[in-house]
């Protein structure tokens, strides 16, 4: 069969891009090794976790906030196989919706191990070993990440588990270990955290979501130590051994010598993700790597041959599903002859605890590397009569302008519904909006936005409303 666009692996990347292809009306072949398709943010990312987030957060609200609330529960339970029963619906729903959109656009789908014959043949290996080929004009690889599990570690599948295994638990927890304070570590720690489980966080940095604006680690560092999180900072681990039935953890102090155990019945490794690309045969169609394994690109997502593009957490960049999404667009859309771009420095990042963190353009710390004069604005949540009416308290914005000309730099928020708020700031980003325009907009009220709004108030002239 003769495809213009081939594409290896379905995550969102890969699917997003087989849609926009036949959207654009190139004849789209999509491989996917697994099943089921929709990747790592469907069937083991984005979307369980969310649902487990959110089953955990309604039960914890009933255990903690309902009464103040005036609901009085006369008996609250936790059924984690049910929560687990109900994520695996929602994937399997979700997973369909792609097969649908596949079918929809006339988009050919075959299961199977795709790897290169030559640069403009794909071979596709399906479970009982069966080979199809595929002639191809253009490929597009999107073959995603793994977890990074270390050898000192022991991970099992049993005992020492990934995010993937920990989204299958179904028998509550005593204690986790937690190695990694970054988004998949804080985002499941904070599952089973909301439901009773005591977790215990070791992270080799000074703080959690390094990545992001300092405040934000503070708030949320704050936030979950109320949830009953503990957090080992500065500290790494070494060692990881499990017996049937538990599993120790040998931890060190960084810069240090001193050293010790931690127990648990599970310890969850979540130390970053490896872009994967085994079995794609990459020699054969002249595709290199970088010495972190990923795929080398240019800024089209262009690998180091002219008719083979790379997107998504198989490149550089962070791993994430809407960064894959929009590398896909790029790449179909040069393909058709457009001539789309990507501001990565505009692509937002969300860590769905709650509260919830969202982040876009640059933090503080970056700016002062980059030696950018700047101001600061910040508003605190529990000033919003919003906040006050549904209890979550927790959090601020904090918006960075140009000291000079007051243009929005970054926007950071901790608190209720960031996630859906950090949006507004993308949107004001883009356009290249100052402080004192976001300041001058109407926000509705009551709503968090507000504190957008005060925020820039505070950025554009030390003059917030409410504080
Ligand atoms: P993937 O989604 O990893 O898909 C790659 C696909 O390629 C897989 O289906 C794989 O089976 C297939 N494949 C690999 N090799 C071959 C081959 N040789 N032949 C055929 N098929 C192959 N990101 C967010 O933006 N928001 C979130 O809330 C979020 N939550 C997450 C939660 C967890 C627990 C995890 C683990 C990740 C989360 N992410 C989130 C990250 C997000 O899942 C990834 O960034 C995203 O899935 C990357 O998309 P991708 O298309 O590059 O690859
Ligand atoms: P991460 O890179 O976010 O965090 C890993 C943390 O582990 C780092 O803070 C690092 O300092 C620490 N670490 C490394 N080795 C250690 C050791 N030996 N001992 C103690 N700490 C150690 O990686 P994570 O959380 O595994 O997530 C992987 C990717 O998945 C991320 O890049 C993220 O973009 C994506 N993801 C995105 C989500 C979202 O957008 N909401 C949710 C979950 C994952």
């Amino acid at each position: 069969m003769q495809y213009d666009v081939v594409i290896i692996g379905s995550g969102p990347g890969g699917y997003v891009a087989a849609i926009r292809a036949a959207q654009l009306g190139l004849k789209t072949a999509l491989v996917e090794k697994y099943k089921s398709l929709g990747g790592t943010c469907l069937n083991v990312g984005c979307i369980p976790s969310k649902a487990l987030l959110d089953s955990s957060e309604h039960y914890h609200n009933a255990e903690k906030n309902f009464e103040q609330h005036g609901i009085i529960l006369k008996s609250i339970v936790a059924d984690l196989a049910r929560m687990v029963e109900r994520k695996n619906e929602v994937v399997s729903q979700t997973v369909s919706g792609i097969e649908f959109l596949m079918k929809k656009n006339k988009i050919d789908v075959l299961h199977g191990i795709g790897s290169f014959k030559d640069p403009h043949n794909i071979v596709v290996t399906d479970d009982e070993g069966k080979t199809t080929e595929l002639s191809t004009k253009k490929t597009i690889i999107a073959t995603g990440s793994k977890p990074i599990t270390p050898a000192a570690f022991n991970y099992d599948k049993k005992r020492v588990i990934t995010s993937t295994e920990a989204l299958q638990i179904s028998k509550l927890p005593k204690k986790m270990v937690v190695i990694g304070g970054g988004v998949i570590g804080l985002e499941l720690g904070s599952v089973f955290a909301r439901l009773g489980t005591e977790v215990v966080v070791v992270e080799y940095l000074e703080r959690i979501i390094a990545g992001m604006d300092v405040d934000c680690s503070r708030e949320l560092t704050k936030s979950l130590k109320k949830l009953g999180m503990t957090f080992h900072l500065s500290h790494m681990v070494t060692k990881v051994q499990s017996s049937k039935t538990n599993v120790a953890i040998e931890v060190q102090k960084r810069d240090s010598d001193e050293t010790f155990e931690l127990k648990a019945d599970y310890c969850l490794v979540a130390i970053g993700r490896r872009p994967f690309t085994d079995g794609l045969d990459l020699d054969k169609a002249g595709v290199k790597l970088d010495e972190k394994g990923r795929v080398i690109v240019d800024e089209s997502c262009l690998t180091s041959h002219a008719d083979i593009y790379a997107i998504g957490d198989v490149i550089r960049g962070a791993m994430l599903a809407h960064k894959a999404e929009e590398e896909g667009i790029l790449v179909v859309e040069q393909i058709a002859g457009q001539k789309p771009h990507i501001n990565y420095n505009l692509i937002p990042g969300v860590v769905y605890t709650w509260p919830e963190v969202a982040s876009v353009g640059y933090t503080e710390d970056t700016l002062k590397e980059k030696g950018v004069e700047y101001k600061v604005g910040k508003f605190p949540y529990k000033a919003l009569g919003r906040a006050r009416a549904s209890m979550d308290i927790d959090g601020m914005v904090k918006i960075l302008a140009d000291k000079k000309t007051d243009e929005v730099l970054g926007v950071h928020i901790v608190g209720a519904r960031a996630a859906d708020m950090i949006s507004e700031a993308v949107v004001a980003m883009e356009f290249r909006a100052s402080a004192e325009d976001i300041a001058r907009m109407s926000h509705a009220h009551p709503t968090y936005t507000e504190a957008i709004k005060e925020a820039a108030l505070m950025a554009t002239e030390n003059r917030a409303l409410h504080i």
